[in-house]
C-alpha cells in the first residue's frame, strides 16, 4: 500500500550520525527530568543500532551524571532501558488494580510517515486493541527520519494516553522488533521517476528481507505481521521467507483498504449506507490487477447482482474504480492515501482479534499454501478470511466462481507469480528472473 519512510540499515552509519544520536540522547535527558516531576506514564527508550556500540555506551545516563536514584533498576533485567526510563516503565501494580491486560508490544516501521501519523494515535488511544489493553509502541524509522521520529514520540507523550505505557524509537529492526507481538510494516521506498518496477521490487524487497530476518531473530514467536509498504504482497512473501521460525500464516499483505473502497462504491451505486454491504472479497495483488468480487458480495444480505442489475457497470466501472482508486487519490492529494490506509490497518487488526460476524468475511493478502480455490501455492494473495478473534484466521470455503471472476483472478495470480520470480534472490529460491507483465502497476501508478 502507500509509502512512508525508507528504513535505514545500521551499516550505513557514519561518525556524523553518531554525533547526531549523541545530541538526540542529550535532549532525551531533559524529558527525563520533566517526566520525573510529572510522573508520566510513557517511557521513551531510544534504540541504537547494535553495530555502533560506541554511541550506545557514550549515551548512557551514567556518563551524563544522572541522579543516583535513577540508577536503581537492575541493569540485567532490562538491558535496553536507560536510567529513569526503567523507573517509569514498570507500572505492573497499577495495571493489576485497573484489571488491564498484559502489555502488548506493537512495532511500526515507517513510523515517522503519514500513515503512521494517523495510525499511532489510534493504537495509543485504545481504539484498536480495546480500552483494557495497555500498549508499548516500538517505532522504527530511518537515519533520515530519526529527528521526526522524536517529534512523533513527543506528540504521543503530550497526548497523555493512559494505555500507552511505553514508546521506544530506533533505526535498527533487531532492536526495535524485540518481543514484538504485532509488526505493522509500513515503511517502504516509493517508486521514483524513471525507476523500473523491478528496481522497486529489489530495493523494497531488501528492506523486507532484512526486517523478516530481524523478526525471526527477536520478535515474539507468534508475531502477527501486516505488510503495508508496496508492493505489499511480494514484500510480505519476502518477509515471511526470511522468517522461517514464524508461522507463514502470520503474514498479511494489506488489502483491507481495497475492500473498504469496494464497499463504498457498491453502497453508492445501490443507494444504501455502506454498513449494508458485506462479503466483499478482494482477490489477488494490491495492484491494478486486483479483483473486487461482486459475485459473492451482498447488499442487505442479497447477492449484489440482484440489487445492482447493471452488469456492465460492475464488470467495468466498479472494478476499475476500485483498482485505480489509490492513483486517483494521489492525483487529487499529491500523495498516497494515508488516513484511510491507517483506518484499514485498524480494520485489518480488529478483524483478527474479534470474531467475524456470522456469515461474513474480510479480505487479507495471505499465504496460499493449502488454499481451496486453486490459486497457485507459495505466494501471498488476497483471499476471503474469517477469524474467531484469536489473531488467527481460516480461509472461507464456500465461495462462487464464474468465468469473469476466474479469468481476472488468474491475471492477478500471473502478476504475483512474475513479481515472485523477480525477487527469487530475496526469498532463497534461486536466481531472479524479471519478466513482469507490461501493465503491472501499483494502484498509485497510472
Ligand atoms: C493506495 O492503494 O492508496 C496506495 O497503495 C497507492 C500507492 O501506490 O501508494
Amino acid at each position: 500500500m502507500a509509502v512512508a519512510e525508507l528504513t535505514g540499515t545500521p551499516s550505513l552509519y557514519t561518525t556524523r550520525t553518531t554525533h547526531h544520536r549523541y545530541q538526540y540522547y542529550s535532549s532525551q535527558l531533559s524529558y527525563v527530568s520533566t517526566r520525573l516531576s510529572n510522573y508520566r506514564r510513557i517511557s521513551l527508550r531510544p534504540h541504537y543500532p547494535r553495530t555502533n556500540q560506541n554511541a550506545r555506551t557514550r549515551c548512557s545516563v551514567k556518563e551524563a551524571q544522572a541522579p543516583v536514584a535513577l540508577q536503581t533498576e537492575d541493569p540485567k533485567k532490562k538491558p535496553e532501558c536507560y536510567g529513569v526510563f526503567c523507573l517509569t516503565y514498570d507500572l505492573k501494580a497499577e495495571d493489576e488494580i485497573k484489571s488491564w491486560k498484559k502489555l502488548v508490544n506493537v512495532a511500526v516501521s515507517g513510523a515517522a510517515g503519514m500513515i503512521s501519523n494517523h495510525l499511532l494515535f489510534k493504537l495509543a488511544s485504545g481504539e484498536v486493541f480495546g480500552p483494557d489493553q495497555p500498549i508499548a509502541l516500538k517505532l522504527l524509522g530511518s537515519e533520515r527520519s530519526l529527528q521526526a521520529l522524536e517529534g512523533v514520540a513527543m506528540e504521543l507523550e503530550d497526548s497523555l494516553y493512559p494505555l500507552l505505557r511505553e514508546v521506544s524509537i530506533g533505526i535498527d529492526p533487531y532492536e526495535v522488533f524485540q518481543d514484538a507481538e504485532w509488526a505493522l510494516l509500513i515503511g517502504a521506498k516509493p517508486r521514483g521517476p524513471g525507476m523500473e518496477r523491478a528496481d522497486l521490487l529489489d530495493i523494497n524487497g531488501q528492506i523486507f528481507a532484512e526486517q523478516g530476518k530481524a523478526l525471526n531473530a527477536v520478535a515474539s514467536r507468534n508475531v502477527k505481521v501486516v505488510v503495508v509498504g508496496n508492493p505489499c504482497n511480494t514484500n510480505a512473501l519476502i518477509c515471511m521467507k526470511n522468517a522461517p521460525d514464524i508461522p507463514a500464516k502470520n503474514f498479511h499483505a494489506l488489502t483491507r483498504l481495497d475492500e473498504n473502497r469496494a464497499k463504498c462504491q457498491l453502497a453508492l451505486k445501490a443507494g444504501v449506507f455502506y454498513d449494508k454491504v458485506s462479503n466483499v472479497t478482494i482477490w489477488g495483488n494490491h495492484s491494478t490487477t486486483q479483483v473486487p468480487d461482486f459475485l459473492n458480495a451482498r447488499i442487505n444480505g442479497l447477492p449484489v447482482k440482484e440489487v445492482i442489475k447493471d452488469i456492465k457497470w460492475l464488470e467495468q466501472e466498479f472494478t476499475e474504480k476500485v483498482q485505480k482508486r489509490g492513483g486517483v487519490l494521489i492525483q487529487k492529494w499529491g500523495r498516497s492515501s494515508a488516513a484511510s490506509t491507517a483506518v484499514s490497518v485498524v480494520d485489518a487488526i480488529k478483524s483478527l482479534i474479534t470474531p467475524t460476524p456470522e456469515g461474513d468475511w474480510f479480505s487479507s493478502g495471505v499465504y496460499t499454501n493449502g488454499n481451496p480455490y486453486g490459486v497457485a501455492e507459495n505466494i501471498v494473495f488476497s483471499m476471503p478470511c474469517r477469524s474467531n478473534g484469536d489473531g488467527d484466521y481460516e480461509l472461507v470455503k464456500d465461495v462462487n466462481f464464474d468465468d469473469f471472476l476466474h479469468s481476472r483472478i488468474k491475471k492477478s495470480e500471473a502478476e504475483v507469480l512474475a513479481e515472485k520470480r523477480c525477487v527469487a534472490h530475496l526469498t532463497g529460491e534461486g536466481i531472479a528472473v524479471c519478466d513482469l507483465p507490461g501493465d503491472t502497476m501499483l494502484p498509485g501508478e497510472m
